[in-house]
This record gives C-alpha cells, structure tokens and sequence, in this order.
C-alpha cells in the first residue's frame, strides 16, 4: 500500500514505518497520543523548492504556524531557512531554536507595538504590513526606538484560490492585505513616513492550493502593482508571494513545489521581473506530510447506526476534523490480517464534532496504534488543553535515530500559572 506524500512512511512486512523506526515501537517507547516527525521528509520538501530557486536571489521563509516545534525549526535553520512568523511568540521560537533574525519576515493583521519593538530590536528581514493605519503604528515605533523598518505590504489580489473559505485568504471579502485600488495610495504614504523603508510586495491567497492558475493571476496582479508603484518613483527589490502549496491527504494533486516555482519564475522572467529577490512562505508543504498523529485504540463501540473506534487522540490534539471537516488518512501502525469494519474513529472529548476520521475501513482491535497520516501541519501547532488533556509528545526521526523533541504534558504543566484564591 502507499501512503500518501512520503517515501519516508511505508509498511515494511506488516509493520508501519517513519524512516528506520517503527511507529508501534515508538508507541510503547513513548506512549500515545505521539506525533512522529521524518526529519528527511522535511529536508526533501525543503529540497524541492531549493532546486527551483538555484541560481536566483531567493529566500524560503518556513511558516512557522504550521508546525512551531524548536528541533523542526532548528532543522530548518541548519538547512538555510529562513521564517515567517506572525507573532512574538514565534520569533522567540525562532531565536532560540537558531534562526537568524534577518532572515525573518513579519506577517499578520494585528501586530502589536511590543511586537514590533521585538522584531525591530533583533532586526528581523521585513514587516508584512496589511493597513494604513498599521504602516503609521509601525513607524511610530521605529521611530522611537531610531530603527528603520523595512516593510512589503501585503497586497489583496482578489483572487479565489479554489480552497476552504477558512482558509482562503486573497479574495476581497477577507480581512486580509491591502485592496488592490488602495494599494499605489498606501506604498506612496509609506514611501513618505518617517522609520520606514519599502522593500517589497507581498501576497498570500491561501492555503491548501492544489492548482498553479490562482497562483499565477495572483502573481500577474502583483506585477501590475510592482509597475505602477515604481511608476511612482518607489522602488520595489522583493517579491514574497506568500505559501499556500496544497498537500495530498487523500486524492488531491497538487503541482509539486519545483513545478509551481519554475512556472512562477517563468512568468516573473516573461514580464521584465527577473532581477528581483523572491521569497516563500511555505508552511504545510514542507512539514505536512513529514509527520503522523499516532494514537492507540481504546474501544471498540459498534452501533445501530455508526460503529465508533475510541482512541486516545482527540479534537484537542489535532482540530482539522473538526474544525474544517477535513479529511486526513488513517491506517494501521501494524496490519492484522482480519477483515476490515467500517467505523467512525473518535476520541474522548465530550463532543460530537470530536472526530479524526468518518466512514473508515480499518481492521483493528484495542491496544492497536493506527497513525493519523498528513498531521505534520497544522497539527500539534494548533493542539489545545481542551477537557484538560495534557498536550501529546513529539518525537523527530532521522534515519533509525529518534529524539523526544516536546515532552507529553503532565497534570503540573497543565495548571501551571494558575492560582487558587485566598
Ligand atoms: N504566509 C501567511 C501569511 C499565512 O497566513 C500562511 C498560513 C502561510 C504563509 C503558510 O501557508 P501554508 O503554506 O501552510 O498553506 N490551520 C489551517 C491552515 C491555516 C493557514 C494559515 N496561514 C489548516 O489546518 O488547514
């Protein structure tokens, strides 16, 4: 059977691998729920983007929303990464896990002062600026702290990226970027504001994109930005246009990153535009499918209408299911050879909407492990301590190595900083 997105997960005989480490070895060795992370999956899909952008001045600043973990995101330091982040949370992850601060980009409707002071003090490579009055607060504080901010802003192209309204983010009804028509009005007033310097453009349409098209007319929109603003006598060095490449979590197929690059270069170079520094914001491409949510089958509850298979996972721990009724594979850490049962898989939170997978096909019994596939993105970054589940483990593998990179949360971390009153 292949599994989607890796050839770092396979079965080897009935045993379910990442890398040289099987998943239900790592189970016992470090109990469930367990998210398990291919450090090699990470590399190959950073690899991918590196290959099309060879030769040109670039920069891939990993999303680090998507998986924040400090050893994902030093193995991305160490690979030459640099990040975007969108909080001051997430640069202190960067810093402390290696990063180097000028090789950060700043996005995000709703920074603060202190987190501009933050990224201002370190030096961090750009602020994606997404409104007027944001370009005034930030050149306030760079004012004050006598730092220059470099700044993009992040342009609205108005286009739809084909993906699910909570996660689409280019179109004009959303809260996100600067209207296209305001846009030429919004680089003049910040090309005359004290502590700012303009950089760039930036755009993000989206995420879970599996077709280049709204890629390209998105790009097509900011070239014509690019020319009219210059037109203005403002120049403009970098074009960041965002992440937003789609994963296969079941038949999806997206353009691989070298193919949506080389056919983004090809229009950037079609149109005069082939000098600049471009930059990505990829996040759920290059750690998606480098990592699984391993849990263990706690019942069995056949039904009249549904037969439900309870495992120690839930909606805290990975809320996709729940939250965008997102489907992600799951399959069995070792296969039995017994006929399959349709089941919906559960966990324990008390909530109907706590699902990981509706309508599945799996034959397992209690004390099995099954590995929610795909869970690499938007997985453990968005865990929560919902019914006062302690949050799971992470552990990274390369090759037969693997280390515990976030402990399991016990009953101390899950009250810490909370007081009784007197
Ligand atoms: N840049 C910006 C400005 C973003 O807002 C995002 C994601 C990214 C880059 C990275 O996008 P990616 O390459 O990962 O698609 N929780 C949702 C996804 C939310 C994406 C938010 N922004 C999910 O689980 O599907």
């Amino acid at each position: 059977m292949t599994l989607p997105g890796s050839p770092h997960l396979a079965y080897r005989g009935p045993q379910l691998f990442v890398e040289g480490r099987s998943l239900n070895g790592l189970a016992s060795e470090f109990g469930t729920p367990l998210y398990v992370y291919s450090k090699a999956a990470m590399l190959d899909a950073l690899a991918a983007y590196q290959r099309a952008l060879s030769g040109r001045d670039h920069l891939v600043c990993y999303a680090v929303k998507a998986n924040s973990n400090l050893a994902v995101l030093q193995v991305f330091a160490q690979a030459g990464c640099g990040f975007d982040i969108v909080s001051s949370g997430e640069l202190h992850r960067v810093l402390a896990a290696g990063g180097k601060p000028e090789k950060v980009v700043f996005s995000g409707i709703g920074k603060t002062r202190a987190e501009m002071r933050h990224a201002l003090e370190v030096g961090v490579l750009c602020f994606n600026v997404e409104s007027e009055s944001e370009l005034e607060v930030l050149s306030g504080v760079a004012t004050e702290l006598g730092r220059v901010a470099r700044v993009s802003l992040r342009v609205n192209p108005d286009v739809d990226a084909g993906t699910h309204p909570y996660i689409s983010t280019g179109l004009k009804g959303n809260k996100f970027g600067i209207a296209h028509e305001r846009a030429v009005a919004t680089y003049r007033r910040a090309a005359g504001l004290s502590g700012l310097e303009v950089v760039g453009i930036d755009c993000h349409i989206g995420s879970q994109i599996t077709d280049t098209t709204p890629y390209l007319d998105a790009l097509d929109r900011v070239l014509d930005l690019v020319e009219a603003v210059e037109a203005q006598g403002v120049p403009i060095h970098h074009l960041d246009l965002g992440g937003g490449l789609g994963i296969t979590y079941t038949d999806e197929v997206p353009p691989s990153a070298e193919v949506l690059v080389r056919q983004l270069l090809a229009r950037i170079d079609g149109r005069g535009h082939g000098h600049r520094k471009v930059v990505f914001e990829p996040g759920r491409s290059l750690v998606g499918n480098a990592g699984v949510l391993v849990t263990e089958v706690l019942y069995l509850k056949p039904g009249e209408q549904k037969n439900f298979c309870i495992v120690d996972a839930a909606m805290n721990d990975l809320a996709r299911p729940a939250m965008y009724e997102a489907y992600m594979g799951i399959v069995p850490c070792a296969r039995r050879d017994m006929p399959a049962t349709r089941l919906d898989v559960v966990g324990p939170v008390c909530e109907s909407g706590d699902w990981l997978g509706r309508d599945r096909d799996l034959a397992v019994v209690p004390g099995d492990h099954v590995a929610v596939l795909s869970a690499g993105a938007y997985g453990m970054s968005m865990a929560s301590n919902y019914n006062s589940r302690g949050r799971a483990a992470e552990v990274l593998v390369s090759g037969e190595q693997a280390w515990l990179v976030r402990e399991r949360e016990d009953a101390s971390a899950l009250f810490k900083g909370e007081h009784l009153i007197t």
